[in-house]
């Protein structure tokens, strides 16, 4: 059952409203409009499309699913599962929107949330949601394996990611930490973490509350983000320190693959694959 396009436009508007207030644009993550999408909405509580786990969605809970990510749902060729945390009663306002993907989404809910991806390529990706939390994965993003806290933070992945496996990306700190001699919790601006255009996370990663990868970026393996990386550097460590500059990636070893080609021209970078 399609309910129309009335919860897919409110979604969107609401994720307009979340890049405009990091200084982001829609472009920066996804390469249709977003009133060119077709999508089709289903409310989570019918389990039409028999990716809920368990129950205890309320009414205004919503799977919103481009024409791909539909078609390899019900043919079982990508997998994408919902589940209600633990010992929450009932949770409402949930929505989930993909536009396409493959192999394994897993999505744990706790209260309101949004998670809005765009057209993924292969994600091996566990996603938990809560405290009106947002998750938005740009184009072309490929995760091997990553766990995804959005409870309490917004959390930016602009298009052409490539994140490794054993990934965890956590949004907020999830709890308080309050200064004994003034009562105020000290912890409370640290709720989102950006990662920039063409950026490349390494196995075994955590980037922590607050922080931001810049496009181009490469953060090598078992890092521990605490601070922003700034554009086309690689960080590593623990925390995380600047090891070179002046740098991207390509998915192959050897040549330029297509979006770093893209990246490259957006930066106007000289760089060139071997037999040109
Ligand atoms: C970061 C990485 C990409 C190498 O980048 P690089 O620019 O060639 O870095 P170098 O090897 O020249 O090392 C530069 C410095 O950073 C250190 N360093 C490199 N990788 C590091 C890491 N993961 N953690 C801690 N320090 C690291 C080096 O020891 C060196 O330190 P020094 O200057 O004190 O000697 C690589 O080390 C890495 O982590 N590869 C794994 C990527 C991965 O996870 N792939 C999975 C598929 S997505």
């Amino acid at each position: 059952v399609s309910t129309g396009d009335a919860s897919w436009s409110a979604v969107s508007v609401g994720v307009t409203t979340a890049l405009a207030e990091a200084g982001h644009t829609w472009s920066d993550y996804f390469d249709d409009a977003a009133d060119a999408s077709v999508v089709r909405s289903f409310p989570l509580s019918a389990n039409d499309l028999g990716v809920l786990e368990g129950a205890g969605f309320g009414e205004r809970c919503f799977v919103h699913l481009g024409p791909a990510a539909e078609a390899k749902v019900r043919h079982q060729q990508a997998r994408l599962r919902i589940r209600r945390m633990g010992s929450t009663p009932i949770v409402d306002d949930v929505h989930v929107y993909v536009a396409d993907f493959s192999n394994k989404l897993s999505v744990t809910v706790g209260s309101p949330g949004t998670l809005f991806c765009g057209r993924l390529g292969a994600v091996v990706l566990e996603v938990s949601l809560g405290h009106d939390g947002l998750l938005v994965i740009g184009d072309a993003a490929t995760i091997n394996g990553a766990k995804v806290v959005a409870i309490n933070g917004r959390i930016l992945i602009k298009r052409g990611a490539m994140i490794a496996d054993e990934v965890l990306i956590q949004g907020s700190d999830q709890h308080g930490i309050v200064d004994l001699a003034t009562g105020a919790f000290v912890n409370h601006g640290k709720r989102f973490v950006h990662l920039g255009r063409h950026t490349w996370i390494g196995r075994r990663v955590t980037l922590l509350p607050g922080v931001a990868i810049g496009d181009g970026a490469i953060v090598g393996a078992c890092s521990v983000v605490t601070k922003e990386v700034p554009s086309c550097c690689v960080a590593a460590g623990v925390p995380a320190r600047v090891v070179r500059e002046n740098v991207s990636w390509s998915r192959t070893w050897d040549t330029l693959d297509a979006d770093a080609v893209a990246f490259m021209d957006e930066i106007q970078a000289p760089f060139r694959n071997p037999e040109e």
